[in-house]
């Protein structure tokens, strides 16, 4: 396990980025004709499909390779009690400090860093809004789920939430599977899908946003048994990265202490990327015990313990739970893939996807667009490869060079 470190910073690149996300179709600012909504983006064509390619890739190796997982699709709003009972509703919350003077609230570790032993931080002189000293107000608790209520009657009996991670989908059909596939311990839930943070401060792109995807697996075993399926998660995640193009290189891995973990978790480890604007974290891996299934089991009284038939056993099975941000997988992607040359003096960008994330597989483009015989040969390739091989574009406008250089651009690896 290797001791963290700041990644250097690389300034200009993400603004690099972002302009190429919305200039070839990748990724827009949300609500951009309104003046944008702070922490929303909307996925264009090449991003969705670069979206799906790391969704199929994920679900293909962590279920589908698998005889021991289940796919669930849970709905996004769910009863409140869940939240109750997962402690989501009492303890999911970030630091909030907030200036008196200009009334800007700011999350308190991103302006001040951890707390001191004290219980103090480091905040600045300054706010960094309206640049007046010592201004600032007692440090509180900001929960983080998005508020809403069900049906038209809004009171404290029709308040719901947003679910601000999958897992809890899982957990409460957790009954529901073992009663229709009637599995044997180990074995895994799956779920790809939005969750919702009313994030203090998104910021850095669509790596800290409001509305963001995860791709979760909550993998049941017995507690004997916790620390050999973390250890082979861990590997599993590390090959996976490096297959979909995140090498050893750029991804660490960081132990969470103790005082540092979710309130469910007796282990994390975070796998972090160098985005051009540090080592932060990309995903997480966590012990979370057998705390989600036991708080259900309390608040619910439904009855979401294991019965095992050659021990003649009954408990409550533990949990090793893979959590991948997706938005965050689509980041590193594209900031590992982002590269820039020089040919003749004319400075050149392109993305080195790997071909099973590029968005687009193949280009095909007759060398002149004047020739009606290259023109038909070249459609006749472009029809003949798409029987196979999707999604595949074909361009005639411009000259030849123009149209490797848009290829290039957005990844594709063949053309
Ligand atoms: N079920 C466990 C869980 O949700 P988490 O560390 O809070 O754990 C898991 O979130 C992953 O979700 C993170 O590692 C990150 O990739 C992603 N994520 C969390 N907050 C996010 C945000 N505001 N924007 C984008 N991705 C986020």
């Amino acid at each position: 396990m290797e001791i963290k470190k700041d990644a250097p910073v690389e300034a200009g690149k993400m603004e690099k980025i972002i302009a190429l996300c919305k200039r070839r179709g990748f990724i827009y600012p949300g609500s951009e004709i309104y003046g944008g909504l702070s922490g929303s983006w909307d996925y264009g064509h090449l991003g969705l499909m670069l979206k799906n390619n790391i969704k199929n890739l994920w679900w293909n190796k962590f279920v589908e390779e698998k005889s021991d997982m289940y796919g669930v699709d849970a709905s996004i709003i769910m009863n409140a009690k869940v939240w109750e009972a997962s402690g989501h509703t009492a303890s999911f919350a970030d630091p909030l400090v907030e200036c008196k003077n200009c009334r800007k609230k700011f999350r308190a570790d991103h302006l001040g860093g951890e707390k001191k032993a004290t219980g103090e931080r480091d905040l600045p002189r300054e706010c960094p809004e309206c640049g007046k000293v010592g201004t600032w107000l007692p440090e509180s608790n900001f929960n983080m789920m998005f508020k809403t209520n069900i049906g038209p009657i809004e009171d404290k009996n029709s308040v719901s939430y947003l679910r601000p991670e999958t897992a809890q989908g899982m957990f409460v059909n957790f009954k529901n599977v073992m009663d229709s596939f009637h599995p044997r311990l180990p074995f895994g839930l799956a779920q790809i899908g939005k969750a919702f943070r009313n994030e203090i401060s998104p910021r850095d792109f669509i790596f800290r946003a409001r509305e963001f995807e995860q791709m979760e697996i909550e993998y049941f075993t017995r507690e004997s048994e916790w620390e050999k399926h973390f250890e082979s998660f861990r590997k599993e995640i590390l090959n996976w990265l490096a297959d979909i193009g995140l090498g050893k290189d750029s991804v660490h891995e960081l132990e969470i202490p103790p005082g540092d973990r979710a309130h469910y978790s007796k282990r994390t480890i975070d796998f972090e990327f160098d985005y051009p604007f540090g080592r932060k974290e990309l995903l997480g891996l966590a012990y979370r015990t057998d705390f989600d299934l036991s708080a259900h089991i309390g608040k619910s009284g439904a009855d979401l313990s294991y019965y095992d038939e050659e021990t003649k056993e009954r408990f409550t099975p533990h949990c090793i739970e893979p959590s991948f941000g997706l938005d965050r997988m689509i980041l590193a992607l594209l900031c590992e893939a982002y590269t820039e040359d020089e040919m003749g003096g004319e400075k050149r960008v392109f993305l080195k996807f790997k071909p099973s994330i590029a968005p687009v597989k193949v280009a095909v483009f007759p060398l002149l667009k004047n020739k009606p015989e290259l023109i038909e040969k070249a459609r006749s390739i472009y029809d003949e490869l798409k029987k196979d091989i999707r999604p595949i574009i074909f361009d005639d406008n411009g000259n030849i060079g123009k149209r490797y250089r848009r290829q290039d651009e957005i990844g594709t690896p063949f053309a």
